[in-house]
């Protein structure tokens, strides 16, 4: 179909279901994303971190993933996460991105909204969404790390919220990135209490090893993105290794890398229909 806009795939935001957002490294991933999107016809949002696309050459990826979205038979968003400054958002833009997150979780509430700002009016005026960031998330997320994690503060999300012309929130909750370490355990009072103050879509990070109930409730309470990255990294991995193993000699970089891409189109797919629907026989 083509390449869309993350405000255009998370309306209605009354309307209770979630879109998976997937982060892209390489030309595998990146088509094993699309592959599994358009398995199951759904939308899906394949993500770019600031640091894979600050990696000099990874332009040419970026580029094509962008192609691939606009061949692709289901929409596409192609999404930039995690950008901490203003030149690698407009990086992104000028290179077609339909999307680009500016997070200025770390920063004082007033420095965020000064650079979200900055970030949206150049977005607007050529038509890409923007998602921004308040409270910030624990974990290392591409190679960087948070160590400390600040939940959402209500008061401040509507400060935000009013002085912002965002298309989505990233809000923290008691998620995290990478791998747990022990039981997730998320805050959905505080969710709650978030999105019924909250007029655009929230947007969960750190999905990567949270159970499918906790997903069911979070999309219950209004989460209309889920971002996963670790999990897409730990299957290519897995398979690449697993598969190599099997017959070591053959350095088969035909079978390895078709058997990595199998893999994570099968985890797009399962995840794009669960969060679409098949959550609805958890709650
Ligand atoms: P995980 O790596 O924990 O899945 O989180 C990904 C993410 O939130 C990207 O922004």
């Amino acid at each position: 179909m083509s390449l869309v806009t993350l405000k255009e795939v998370m309306e209605p935001k009354d309307e209770a279901f979630a879109v998976g957002a997937f982060s892209t490294y390489d030309l595998s991933s990146a088509l094993g994303i699309v592959e599994g999107a358009e398995a199951v016809n759904l939308p899906v949002i394949a993500m770019m971190g600031a640091p894979v696309l600050n990696v000099p050459g990874n332009e040419k990826v970026a580029e094509t993933l962008i192609s691939l979205a606009k061949m692709s038979s289901v929409p596409v968003v192609v999404h930039l996460d995690h950008a901490k400054d203003f030149a690698t958002c407009m990086k992104a833009i000028k290179l077609g991105f339909s999307s680009v997150m500016i997070d200025g979780s770390t920063l004082s509430l007033e420095e965020n909204i000064a650079v979200t700002n900055k970030v949206t009016e150049a977005a607007k005026a050529v038509g890409v969404s923007v998602e921004a960031e308040l409270g910030a998330l624990a974990g290392i997320e591409d190679g960087e790390e948070v160590k400390a994690q600040k939940m959402t503060n209500p008061e401040h999300m509507k400060t935000f919220l009013e002085a912002t012309d965002v298309d989505g929130l990233a809000v923290s909750i008691g998620n995290a990135h990478g791998l747990y370490k022990g039981e997730p355990n998320l805050n959905f009072e505080l969710l709650e209490k978030l999105n019924d103050l909250s007029d655009v879509p929230l947007i969960m990070h750190g999905g990567t090893g949270l159970t499918q109930e906790q997903f069911a409730k979070g999309i219950q309470l209004g989460i209309k993105k889920i971002n996963i990255g670790t999990e897409i990294k730990k299957t290519t991995i897995e398979t690449f290794i697993e598969t190599h193993g099997k017959n070591e000699s053959a350095w088969d970089m035909i079978g390895i890398p078709k058997a990595c891409r199998e893999a994570i189109s099968k985890v797009v797919a399962d995840k794009l229909k669960f969060y679409r629907s098949g959550w609805k026989e958890l709650v």
